[in-house]
């Protein structure tokens, strides 16, 4: 990190205070801080002597001063090392270390009043993160910021992997292509599949928004700890290669309602050599603040089925009604009387659970208000606490309690994040008298306050207040159509899951998802935290009454998945029947852990492949997913104890298996294994691997 100007400043110091010696591992990252001829803050990136972030302009516009991104002069600065290793509560790796230089520069406006901006920098092995803070000061008190100018200047034309920059939703396919034919015109007025798009800039994009130069740098730009203001959209100008920061507007256009002291989200830079290092770096957990929660012992991860992909398919129906459901989400019409959360059909999900080592069982349309809940800026639609007639919810919880399983809650708010927040109080006493541990919450239509988009301020606001409310009443929650996670989840333990991304349930309601989506998604959606994508459907085609309907996998891919999508929250998403099709398969499901206490990326490519190992206790777990490319993989298990023996479990895609010709074909078998030994992957077109190692003694 160097600091223009100050330079001979701010290293000698830095070798005085011994700095250097704690600094070891953190050179491969410089980050250089200037502020250019008309008092504009600038920085670069480097890594390993490769620019990555050429010179680019940070700074803001407010409603009262168009210009709060000049006319700054350098009051001070700040710089020290933090070394330290702190615990998660479920995640990846039982022990993150969280090792950087921080350089906080302190700007002040050279004209009245004054203002005061400062600029917080932090650089790790793996790339930067910086904010903005607006210290306390006379001078700038509430405000409105109206625009930011953070760019990000390229050093090229990128491959790049990205959505649009739509406001609503992120329930996108990832576009593959260079940064210069970045263009989602067609694709937002195209698209039919889902209900909300506000995408008014035709070059933004979302974040995390991955890349790769041509000389084989990864990188990755995100933002970590999103409170209190709104997402950061990417504005990509062709031109020069830069990225703009394009916050999202409010209903009037504004950006966000600050009051100072604030401190802003970071914005994160991600770079390696490796597409590995870009999935095993922890920056943006590292970026967030430690819990809030004090005891998190009633958090506790969990495993579920559902009645849901019934709905999904068109089998069943959320609402309960005597005409067909013609506005469901797949826009098919549904046959009468098909209402899936009726209690008997509950009860075979439990008695599936309680079989099959499952925690728990999710319950989607238990309530009234289905009949008419699709469409924009209805308010009022549901309350969350009347139980539609068939299903007897006392009785359930008690049956559930007496098969050892639990029941997950669902609130489907139809985008009225006003009336949500009017009867949240009502909703977790509710769960709380009935024993519900988690709930999963949605936001499907227009928001209301009528005019707000799902990733500005208010929504962001609004998660984090659910959020909040659920930790009081110790309830875990997995939010559907929220903005996309930034790492809360580490302040926020009991956020343990987001869908925020496109879902296996569009193989069931559209289109469906390509091979590939599986494969980008650890490097985009889920570089902020945890995805609820519900994996493990068995039945990959013929599920639907629509039979061009398929899952865009093998089966052996949807095992793999657990592995390659983390979660502390993993759904089982198909039927009791279908597994029990294929009992021997779903032991994979039932033996795969939800907390890690270390995870290996053992490959990968955006796009093309990932294989990850995991490990629990004495035991071992690999995933291995593919494109739509058949694949060869040779693992080297070096990562086993020596001198131990290990049973692998090789749950294999079938001789002849492909996603589309053949998805339901698989091989099991177990061989004898330890560090010296070599496993052979092969993966099948759409197709995926999934091992279990486990010691012998
Ligand atoms: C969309 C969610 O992603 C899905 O899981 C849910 O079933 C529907 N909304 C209804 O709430
Ligand atoms: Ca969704």
């Amino acid at each position: 990190m160097v600091l223009k100007n100050m330079i001979t400043g701010w290293l000698l110091l830095a070798t005085a205070l011994g700095v250097k010696a704690q600094t070891a591992g953190l050179d491969n990252v410089k980050l250089n801080f200037s502020l250019d001829g008309n008092g504009q803050p600038v920085y670069t990136v480097d890594y390993k002597n490769n620019p990555i972030i050429l010179p680019s302009k940070l700074g803001f516009t407010l409603e009262d001063d168009s210009l709060f991104y000049k006319g700054f002069k350098v009051l001070g600065t700040e710089e020290n090392v933090t070394d330290e290793t702190w615990q998660t509560v479920w995640g990846e790796e039982k022990n993150i270390r969280n090792h950087y230089r921080q350089l906080t520069v302190h700007l002040q406006q050279q004209r009245h009043p004054f203002r005061l901006l400062d600029i917080e920098f932090r650089v790790f092995a793996d790339g930067v993160g910086f904010r903005y803070v607006f210290p306390k000061q006379g001078g700038l008190k509430y405000f409105v910021v109206t625009g930011e100018r953070t760019q990000f200047r390229l050093t090229g034309d990128h491959k790049t992997f990205w959505v649009p920059g739509d406001y609503d939703t992120n329930e996108y396919s990832y576009t593959t292509g260079k940064f210069s034919a970045i263009d989602n015109k067609e694709m937002v007025e195209k698209s039919t599949d889902i209900a909300v798009r506000t995408a008014p800039d035709r070059y933004a994009v979302q974040t995390p928004l991955m890349m790769k130069s041509d000389n084989g740098l990864y990188i990755n730009i995100h933002e970590a700890a999103l409170i209190g203001f709104p997402a950061m959209m990417l504005h990509a100008d062709k031109a020069d290669y830069t990225l703009t920061a394009h916050l999202v507007p409010d209903a009037v256009g504004n950006k966000a309602y600050l009051h100072a002291p604030f401190f802003t989200p970071w914005r994160t830079v991600i770079v390696s050599d490796k597409a590995t290092g870009i999935l095993s770096s922890r920056i943006i957990l590292n970026l967030n603040e430690p819990s809030r929660i004090a005891n998190t012992s009633w958090i506790k991860p969990m495993k579920f089925v559902g009645v849901w992909w019934e709905m999904q398919a068109g089998k069943s129906t959320w609402s309960y009604s005597d005409y067909a459901d013609s506005l469901s989400t797949n826009g098919l019409p549904i046959p009468n009387g098909r209402h899936g959360a009726n209690t008997a059909n509950v009860k075979r999900y439990i008695d599936f659970a309680s079989k099959n080592g499952i925690d728990a069982v999710l319950v989607e349309g238990w309530n009234t208000g289905w009949e008419d809940w699709f469409g924009n800026w209805k308010e009022n639609v549901f309350d969350f606490v009347t139980p539609y007639r068939d299903f007897d919810l006392p009785g359930i919880m008690a049956y559930a309690k007496s098969k050892g399983v639990q029941m997950i809650m669902h609130n489907e708010t139809s985008g009225s994040a006003t009336n949500y927040e009017r009867r949240l109080d009502s909703a977790y006493r509710f769960m709380n008298q009935f024993g519900y541990p988690a709930v999963k919450t949605g936001y499907v239509g227009k928001i209301i306050p009528r005019g707000e988009h799902h990733d500005g301020q208010w929504m962001v606001d609004h998660y984090l207040r659910v959020a909040e409310k659920a930790a009081q009443h110790q309830v875990m929650v997995d939010m559907h159509e929220p903005v996309r996670p930034t790492g809360l989840q580490r302040t926020w333990p009991n956020w343990v899951a987001s869908e925020a991304a496109r879902g296996n349930e569009y193989n069931a309601f559209s289109k469906g998802n390509r091979p590939e989506h599986e494969t980008i998604l650890p490097f985009t959606r889920l570089i902020g935290g945890p995805m609820d994508y519900t994996p493990g459907i068995f039945k990959l085609r013929n599920f639907s009454y629509d039979t061009s309907r398929r899952v865009h996998t093998t089966l052996c891919k949807q095992l793999a998945l657990y592995v390659t999508l983390y979660s502390p929250l993993q759904m089982a998403a198909d039927y009791p029947e279908h597994y029990e099709a294929h009992l021997d398969a779903f032991q994979f499901i039932r033996d795969v852990p939800l907390t890690w206490d270390e995870s290996k990326v053992l490959e990968a490519e955006p796009g093309d492949y990932l294989t990850i190992a995991r490990k629990q206790g004495a035991k071992w777990f690999i995933g291995a997913v593919t494109d739509e490319q058949a694949r060869k993989s040779d693992i080297k298990l070096d990562f086993l104890e020596k001198g131990k023996k290990y049973k692998a479990t090789v749950y294999a895609d079938g001789e002849n298996a492909d996603w589309y010709l053949n998805p339901e074909s698989f091989t099991i078998k177990t061989i004898d294994v330890d560090y010296k030994s070599t496993l052979r992957l092969k993966l099948a077109p759409g197709g995926g691997a999934a091992v279990s190692l486990v010691p012998v003694n």
